[in-house]
């Protein structure tokens, strides 16, 4: 085998395109063996040569049997094959040309997870008893690595603990910070599992302009709106990594196991990182890594290392945890398994995902009634046709509208949300309609989030904030 490993570091690609190359390598090599037609056989090798472009295209290497991608794999962020459109999908940036949004089951096959398909959906329901949240009914968590293991697992009972995070760089989350969240919620009531929650307030000062005050303040403001979705301090736990590390030996001891074993050039090629970016950047990927392995808690698990993790997350942070995944087992832990959901889009389009340094393209959880209905009617992208009887006459089109696309993020109702799926498209409902739809649904939402915020007491952020054991044997 040739040495394809360099310094630890798998090529870069996905391993469906791996595998569809190594078949179709062997068969060309059958076809000549068997001394097949010439035509079938140049058939074979045009499409072998095809896909050796495709995976250069994806990796930005060339193709060698034997040497399959590595969990760190994607070197870039161009989409396979797709006729010079490039969606970005990377922690800092989502940016596609479609307005249906970023192309999910490309970003699946170059990314090397696995889609959320019924069967697993099904499986979820079977294990846990109850209805799959309408966030994996309708495709919204979409992708996931080694959720199967999990489910597996938990029928022989061993238990598993979930694990998700937040980087605090201003006081407001928006609606989109939600989405993780509320799923966590789900995830944590139906398996009756322990929560670590990570306040990447190190990251937010790495990043952005802010000073580490404000970073550390911004990190307990939003603990009280992650606390707001619901969770039972029993059995969940939040850190800010700037107090949590400096005070967990354990953690820090993970932290600098696995900066031993990722190099600058695999960071380089994970994250984009350039010379000049500060050293501070470069090691923090092994901080929101840490949290994956059950010996960074011991205050929970008892210092046991064995402990599997599922992280769910929007798959802008899959990066971090295909880094995390690659190294475990050289460092003698499990590898965590992933739920990834879609990205709630800007209100302008699903061109980008909703983010909070763009005010605009942003409903916070801290907007008023009215400030949420001025946003959705002057911003919020709309599929319908310009004028009233264009649109009567031909209907809308829900695949490219916001305010559709928020209806299905947080309308629960299956029928009704179908029913207006099928009036928009028929040009029964008009976009004005639509929106107020929209706007009836969020005003509702984010006042009950703004109540439940205010309930939450610098007592109970505290107690949350205390490393402490849960309520749970391990
Ligand atoms: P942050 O603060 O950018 O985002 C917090 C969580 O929200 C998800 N997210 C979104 N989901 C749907 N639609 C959107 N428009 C949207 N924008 C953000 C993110 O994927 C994330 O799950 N570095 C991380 C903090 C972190 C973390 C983790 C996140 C530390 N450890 C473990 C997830 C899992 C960050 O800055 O997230």
């Amino acid at each position: 085998m040739t040495d394809c490993q360099g310094e630890g570091i798998g090529p870069v690609t996905t391993m469906e395109l791996y595998e569809k190359l190594t078949a179709q390598g062997d068969k060309v090599r059958s076809l000549k063996t068997a001394k097949a037609d010439k035509a079938d056989v140049d058939a074979a090798i045009q499409l072998l040569l095809k896909l050796k472009v495709d995976y250069k295209g994806v990796t930005g290497q060339d193709y060698q049997a034997g040497c399959p991608p590595s969990d760190m794999a994607v070197s870039n962020n161009r989409q396979l094959g797709n006729g010079g459109e490039e969606d970005t999908v990377d922690p800092w940036n989502v940016a596609t040309n479609s307005a249906k949004g970023v192309d999910y089951d490309k970003l699946i096959v170059r990314f090397g997870s696995s889609k959320i398909d019924q069967e697993l959906v099904d499986r979820i329901e079977k294990v846990s008893g109850q209805k799959p949240h309408h966030f994996l009914r309708r495709g919204i968590f979409f992708s996931h690595r080694d959720m199967h293991q999990v489910l597996d697992a938990y029928e022989k009972q061993k238990s598993f603990y979930l694990y998700t995070g937040r980087g605090p760089s201003s006081q407001a989350m928006h609606v989109g910070h939600l989405i993780p969240f509320v799923f966590t919620k789900w995830l944590q009531d139906v398996f009756n599992i322990p929560l670590v929650i990570q306040l990447t307030d190190d990251e937010k000062y790495l990043w952005k302009d802010l000073t580490l005050e404000d970073c550390h303040r911004f990190a307990e403001e939003n603990a009280k709106d992650i606390i707001a979705c619901g969770f039972d301090v029993n059995k969940t736990f939040i850190f800010s990594d700037l107090d949590y590390m400096g005070s967990s030996p354990e953690f820090y001891r993970n932290v600098v196991k696995i900066q031993k074993h990722v190099t600058f050039n695999q960071v380089k090629g994970i994250f984009g990182f350039s010379d000049s970016d500060c050293i501070g950047k470069i090691s923090f990927p092994a901080i929101q890594a840490a949290p994956s392995f059950s010996n960074s808690f011991p205050q929970i698990f008892k210092g046991r290392k064995d402990v599997q993790c599922l992280i769910p997350c929007a798959i802008d942070q899959d990066p971090y945890f295909r880094m995390t995944r690659d190294v475990a087992p050289r460092i003698g832990y499990p590898k965590p398994a992933l739920l990834h959901s879609t990205f709630f889009p800007a209100l302008q389009g699903a061109q980008t995902k909703m983010s909070a340094s763009d005010a605009n393209s942003s409903i916070f959880l801290t907007d008023t009634p009215k400030q949420i209905k001025n946003k959705v009617n002057k911003h919020a992208f709309s599929g319908g046709k310009d004028t009233i009887e264009e649109h009567r006459q031909h209907g809308g089109n829900p695949d490219i509208d916001v305010s559709f696309m928020y209806l299905t993020f947080f309308m629960e109702d299956d029928e009704q949300l179908e029913k207006i799926r099928q009036d928009y498209t028929s040009g029964a409902l008009l976009t004005g309609e639509l929106k107020k739809m929209l706007i009836d649904t969020l005003q509702p939402m984010i006042t009950a989030h703004q109540e439940n915020r205010k309930n939450v007491t610098d007592e109970m952020v505290k107690q949350f904030m205390t490393p402490r054991p849960l309520d749970f044997n391990f």
